[in-house]
């Protein structure tokens, strides 16, 4: 059973719920908006009023390492939630971006805290207007794609996220089948982004935890983990020989 804690304004659902050592595995902490919300790779998250910024906290017996295929299947849960409550099916750009017509509507951060409990971070776009201008092009809400009521995706979402907190070890390869078959970046050129390089390569599959394998022009391979880069895609799905 998840404990639910809904504020109405907070700089960060997952800063906050990290400073609560109290809380208990299942707290889910909600907020109207965020001042300071935090993205991946040190990236702010725009959490203006009109979106669902929420954390869940999990406090696992496995060690991390054993649940790196997690931030995969939150996305999973989260695009079933969307289904659910607005009958509308997402796509997942690896690693945990939820798009719609190639916009992002959701967002998703897991974090880990100094005591071992993980931090599910998930901020969706439902009636969002106010994007700032950097990100018009990119981002959307779902309600310009469906008609949206939060309280029943709320509901949805928590549902899904209790079932993946059961699911996490006992059903990994259904999830992770799932969430191949949703994710838009597999057989797609990509520009894979660290720091300040940027290369070319071909997306070509997902290990069991959900890295991306991904082959160079010159034919060289890499694994990819969450976490390590970023990736933009390219609208052709030609293979690189
Ligand atoms: C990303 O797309 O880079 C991840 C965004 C994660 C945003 C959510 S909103 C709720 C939670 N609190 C935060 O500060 N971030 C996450």
């Amino acid at each position: 059973m998840l404990k639910l804690i809904k504020v109405e304004e907070i700089p960060s659902t997952n800063a906050a719920l990290k400073a609560m050592p109290e809380a208990e595995h299942g707290t889910v902490l909600l907020a109207k908006r965020q001042t300071a919300g935090r993205g991946r790779l040190g990236r702010s998250f725009a959490s203006p009023q009109g979106g669902l910024y929420l954390s869940l906290l999990l406090c696992r017996k496995e060690p991390p390492q054993g649940l790196l295929h997690l931030t995969p299947m939150v996305a999973v849960a989260v695009r079933r939630a969307i289904f659910d409550a607005c009958g509308l099916w997402t796509d997942i750009k690896w690693i945990n971006d939820l798009q719609v017509q190639g916009k992002k509507v959701c967002g998703i951060l897991t974090e880990l805290d100094g005591m071992g409990r993980i931090i599910v971070g998930i901020g969706i776009n439902c009636h969002t207007t106010a994007f700032p201008p950097e990100l018009r092009d990119i981002a959307a809400s779902l309600h310009e794609f469906t008609p949206v009521e939060e309280e029943c995706l709320l509901q949805a979402l928590l549902c899904r996220l209790e079932e993946l907190d059961e699911a996490l070890c006992s059903q990994k390869e259904a999830w992770m089948a799932e969430y191949a078959a949703a994710c838009i970046t597999l057989g797609k050129e990509v520009d894979l982004i660290r720091g300040d390089s940027r290369r070319r390569a071909f997306a070509e599959a997902l290990d069991e935890n959900g890295a991306l394998c991904v082959r160079f022009p010159d034919g060289t391979k890499e694994t990819v983990f969450m976490g390590e880069a970023s990736i933009r895609l390219h609208r052709t799905k030609v293979a690189l020989c």
